[in-house]
């Protein structure tokens, strides 16, 4: 079996089981009892080599490539960013997120909507997303993230709802306190690597 073939029926096993657990409600019991499941396909850095999962180049400092969707709107993606790449605070337009770390650190500010102050939401909990964890957010759920250390990245991020259909994805601009409604057009290509 090649390597594509070997790691289209891990990701694919290890998806369904995901999905599977999540069902039709997020919550965070059900993330923490699915994070198992991932944290042990990122664990397999052989199914990832960078000559297919290549490291961005010049001024790109992230690169998205979608290793598997079904039916309902789920998408896993292998994403490769460089020490340093940023995103602000935003949310992921109602879709659940989880992210497991292949190689490389990635820093999560972990933030709750506050409803006296839309524009500046309240940071609860910082960590680090890095090889041995994953981190996970609910629908309401918003974070930002940070390439950190010294290693390239490589994190598996899975969504209930695919980049292209969190339509309503709000992200915050918190020196100024107000929020913008994210454009899909402003996401960088994706490429298909299913
Ligand atoms: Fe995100």
């Amino acid at each position: 079996m090649s390597i594509a073939q070997e790691r289209r029926k891990a990701v694919t096993a290890t998806a369904e089981r995901i999905v599977s657990i999540i069902g039709d409600a997020p919550t965070v019991d059900r993330l923490e009892q699915a994070k198992p499941h991932l944290m042990a396909l990122a664990e397999r850095a052989d199914l990832f080599p960078a000559a297919d999962f290549p490291l961005p180049t010049g001024d790109v400092t992230d690169r998205t490539y979608l290793i598997y969707d079904n039916a309902e709107g789920a998408a896993l993606y292998a994403i490769t960013a460089v020490p340093g790449m940023t995103y602000r605070p935003h949310d992921h337009g109602g879709s659940w997120a989880m992210i497991a770390a292949v190689q490389g650190q990635e820093k999560h500010d972990l933030y709750l909507a506050d409803p006296a102050a839309p524009g500046t939401p309240i940071l609860k909990e910082t960590l680090t997303c890095e090889p041995g964890t994953a981190v996970s957010l609910t629908p309401e759920g918003i974070h930002a993230i940070e390439g950190v250390g010294t290693e390239p990245l490589l994190h598996l991020h899975f969504y209930g709802t695919r980049f292209e259909d969190q339509a309503e994805r709000t992200e915050y601009d918190l020196a100024a306190g107000k929020t913008d409604i994210f454009r899909m057009e402003a996401f960088g290509f994706i490429v298909d690597k299913r």
